[in-house]
């Protein structure tokens, strides 16, 4: 994570916003080439489950919508995360990302140590030690082994266990307080009067936008079942522990999709479906296949509404964590609606002339978290000759061409020859009117081509003598194989548009 990080911040893909006054946690901002990245995600997906399917439509709704749809969906009374601080380092925790294990010495139960989702067994083990230190039995033998088999949740923590309890920035035991439920909601207030009434908020998903317009698109008349709705916007949580870089912030986006499916369909098989479908995408994207699992929701941890939900883990630096959720809500979400509303929310189905509130399958999936995964998938060192044959260490992004900020570099041999530089600029410009292409002339060509390589521009090409003096054509550069073959513009274009609009 710290190789990804850094070059995210070297090269301009990624910010802590508001760095110039020291940061503001869970807050990013995307710099020229991140931009770039995470439009290619968006523009993506909309292109494959947008404009490539007949059975969705698109929606852009507003972020602040009116309050009683988060009443209706149970966000305001329903929408929290358990909450634990610890009294000495004033550290907050989410509960349910907290674990605790037994601190035992000598065979003897001794207190436990408190540590977050993904600390590595080395500093579990530290902090145990800790304890063992302050009892002053710095002889006795620590049971390594319960401390990784016998882990268990802070949200089942008794009294009695937590204050024998050692939190994850304290210093001495019973630190941290029972679980409480925080609101993650935003909250604003919207026109001029200051009082409860003016209350709104920044929209925790961008799914009740479509529920909300279900009626509205339904009535355009363009619509039948099965049928879905599909918004890409921006998302606010107000996260108890915004970590892992981008992974979980507290503005983010989503790419979600609401898809309406008559009662009695067989939701089972439209959901593998759609399992498969997300997958698919993923690899579509340059995700490796071997790097996505599925966790399926066990019954009783579904909401009540749910009637099954499994997520599309990505295997990230910080470890296997969900990416995509792709949820069966049942009807649940437009019936809220329906009495919240007052408004119908059936269906004409004219292939089964009846009339019913849909159920819907929502794939739900993070631009951001995405795009950690593409960073992830793409980040590489391996080493390659150089100008002078010799092995040198690369840093080199594998992004998909699909994808990639950069689509391709043009580079003319030498600056100083205005022969090689004319067509390289006139190659570069005509490019530049479909594609985001880079031009570069300075530097060795071995150096042109390194920085590329670390932003992962999938393709170099080079304007070279034999270009100007022979027959025309240019080098094409493979950046994963360096692999270098003479092309023609004809074919340099129709490779081009092969590998990046294909
Ligand atoms: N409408 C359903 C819904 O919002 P979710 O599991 O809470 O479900 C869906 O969120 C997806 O949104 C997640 O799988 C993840 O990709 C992304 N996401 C959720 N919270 C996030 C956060 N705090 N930061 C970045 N991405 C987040």
């Amino acid at each position: 994570m710290e190789d990804i990080v850094g070059l995210c911040k070297r090269r301009g893909f990624i910010f802590a916003s508001s760095e110039i006054y020291g940061g503001y946690n869970g807050f990013y901002d995307y710099g020229p080439l991140g931009v770039e990245l995470r439009n290619n995600i968006k523009q993506a997906w909309w292109r494959d489950f947008v404009h490539r399917r007949d059975d969705i439509e698109g929606l852009d709704s507003s972020i602040i919508m009116h309050p009683k749809i988060w009443k209706a969906s149970g966000h305001v009374d329903g929408f929290s995360d358990p909450l634990v601080d610890c009294k000495e380092s004033k550290k907050r925790y989410r509960a349910d990302q907290l674990f605790f294990a037994p601190v035992i010495l000598d065979g003897e139960q001794v207190g436990y140590v408190a540590f977050v989702e993904g600390t590595d067994s080395a500093s579990i083990i530290k902090r145990a030690k800790k304890v063992r230190d302050h009892l002053d039995k710095k002889q006795a033998t620590l049971d390594e082994a319960a401390l990784g088999n016998d882990r268990t949740e802070f949200t089942e923590a008794t009294a009695e266990q937590r204050a024998q309890t050692l939190g994850p920035d304290a210093s001495k035991v019973d630190t941290l307080t029972a679980p409480r439920e925080f609101k993650l909601m935003f909250e604003t207030k919207v026109g001029p009067l200051a009082d409860d009434s003016a209350v709104a908020y920044l929209r925790p998903e961008t799914a009740q936008g479509i529920f909300a317009n279900y009626k509205n698109i339904v009535d355009t008349g363009r619509v039948k079942i099965p049928f879905g709705i599909a918004q890409i916007g921006k998302a606010f949580r107000n996260e108890i522990t915004p970590r892992n870089f981008i992974f979980r912030s507290r503005e983010f986006e989503q790419m979600e999709i609401e898809y309406f499916i008559a009662p009695e369909a067989d939701w089972q098989a439209l959901h593998r479906e759609w399992l498969d479908t997300c997958i698919d995408w993923l690899v579509s994207i340059g995700l490796p296949r071997e790097d996505i699992t599925e966790d399926v929701h066990p019954t009783e941890k579904l909401a009540f509404y749910s009637q099954a939900t499994t997520d599309l883990m990505f295997h990230f630096p910080h470890g296997e964590q969900e990416l995509w959720g792709i949820a069966c809500r049942s009807d649940y979400d437009l019936k809220q609606h329906q009495t919240h509303s007052g408004k119908s929310m059936e269906i004409f189905d004219e292939a089964s002339k009846s009339k019913y509130v849909p159920h819907v399958i929502e794939p739900s999936l993070g631009v951001d978290r995405t795009l950690l995964a593409v960073l992830t998938a793409a980040y590489c060192e391996d080493e390659v000759p150089n100008d002078k044959g010799q092995v040198e260490k690369r840093t080199v992004m594998k992004f998909s061409p699909k994808i990639a900020p950069v689509k391709a570099a043009i580079f003319p041999l030498l600056k100083n020859k205005p022969e090689l530089v004319d067509v390289a600029e006139k190659l570069y410009k005509k490019l530049q009117r479909r594609w985001n292409v880079f031009y570069d002339a300075s530097g060795a060509i071995g150096r042109r081509y390194r920085r590329q390589d670390e932003i992962g521009t999938p393709f170099g090409i080079t304007i070279d003598f034999d270009t100007i003096e022979k027959d025309g054509t240019v080098t094409l550069r493979d950046r994963d194989t360096c692999e270098q073959r003479r092309v023609t513009e004809a074919e340099l274009i129709e490779f081009l548009e092969e590998q990046i609009d294909g």
